[in-house]
């Protein structure tokens, strides 16, 4: 069984029905405080917090685990400068606990869903893996400690790890029953569609004197169905020792701008909606695109799913699904 911590929550339940359909048998373990158990659907679940050790290890204790795809965290940048200490608690403390049981239970295998925020203000663009890594906030910083400590486990027990860093995770599977669902919702394309949708007044662009063609900033969106076909075929690889620990971009190597994802949003959708041109957020990278090399070359993934209106469609229909009237 495939062990997956987080699995609840939106990028985790993508990959736990890519799981399914590869016929891996996935078992969800979640402290739903960012999850959704409508997401569970009729998967094994095992309801735990990577906080607590004992729950760590009585999860390993009942499941004949033979990998582990760690998306158990906190994920968000402004939550992250107003709270470090969380940050530090559940990204590293809690994966402590995890390679720890892991360790305890012979465990040797793992997927850890890093990012791009490891990296920092990129001093070169693609974005190589081989890119120094400087985070410029708690969130970027805390991912970048587990994926350190990941290297020294494999030195000195023998741990095989592939550290996936997502560029911006969007979109949703075309079931209708999981998608992008947070709160508080800090992410461009979830709030344009909230705007089209007439569910917020207005959609804001967080400044527009960057050194970029339009003047804002530009990002390379993935479709979550990648990333999950992603953590698929990256686990297959591993488990049967066709690569070797180490980094991995996912993203598309194209960058699109904040202002091409809300015309985007209303191509899309065909509504109109109030655009707010307002100062920069802080800890905002004025470019993060990826080089897309090494997914192609170890693992012959690249994204096919990710087409930036494909992406914003999949995301209208979800919440046009969880927000039908009646
Ligand atoms: N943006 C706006 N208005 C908004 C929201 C966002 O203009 O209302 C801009 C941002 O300034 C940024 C771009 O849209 O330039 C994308 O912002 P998102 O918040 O959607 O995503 P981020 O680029 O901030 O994503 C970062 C990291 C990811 C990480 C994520 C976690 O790049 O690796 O934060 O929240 F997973």
């Amino acid at each position: 069984m495939i062990l997956v911590t987080g699995g609840a929550g939106y990028i985790g339940a993508h990959t736990v029905r890519a799981l399914q359909a590869a016929g891996f048998t996935p078992v969800i373990f979640d402290n739903f405080s960012t999850g959704h158990r409508s997401f569970v659907g009729g998967t094994a679940l095992f309801e735990g917090d990577i906080c607590s050790p004992s729950d760590l290890q009585n999860v390993f204790a009942k499941y004949p685990i033979e990998g582990v795809l760690h998306f158990a965290g906190k994920a968000l940048v402004p939550e992250s400068h107003a709270n470090p200490e969380m940050y530090y608690r559940t990204n590293v403390t809690g994966g402590m606990n995890l390679l720890s049981a892991m360790k305890e239970f012979g465990v040797r295998h793992l997927i850890f869903s890093s990012t791009c925020a490891t990296y920092g203000v990129p001093e070169s663009v693609p974005i190589t893996e081989a890119h120094p890594q400087r985070p410029i906030n708690p969130y970027g910083e805390t991912k970048l400690a587990f994926e350190r400590a990941m290297r020294w486990f494999d030195e000195s027990y023998g741990l095989q790890y592939l550290s996936l860093r997502y560029f911006n995770a969007a979109g949703a599977d075309d079931s209708g029953q999981i998608g992008e669902d947070h709160d508080p919702e800090t992410h461009l394309i979830p709030l344009a569609l909230d705007a089209a949708a007439g569910r917020r007044p207005d959609v804001k662009i967080f400044g527009t004197d960057y050194p970029t063609p339009d003047g804002t900033c530009l990002r390379d969106y993935i479709h979550v169905s990648d990333l999950a076909r992603a953590h698929v075929t990256g686990l297959r690889a591993l488990l049967d020792g066709r690569v070797k620990s180490q980094a991995i971009n996912l993203g598309t190597g194209r960058g699109y701008s904040v202002r091409e994802v809300v015309e985007c949003a209303r191509r899309v959708t065909g509504r109109e909606f109030t655009v707010r041109e307002t100062l920069r957020r802080s800890g905002d990278p004025p470019v993060l695109v990826a080089a897309v090399n090494r997914a192609k070359e170890l693992l012959g993934w690249t994204a096919v799913e990710s087409d930036l209106d494909r992406i914003v469609a999949s995301a209208w229909k979800w919440l046009m699904i969880r927000h039908r009237p009646g």
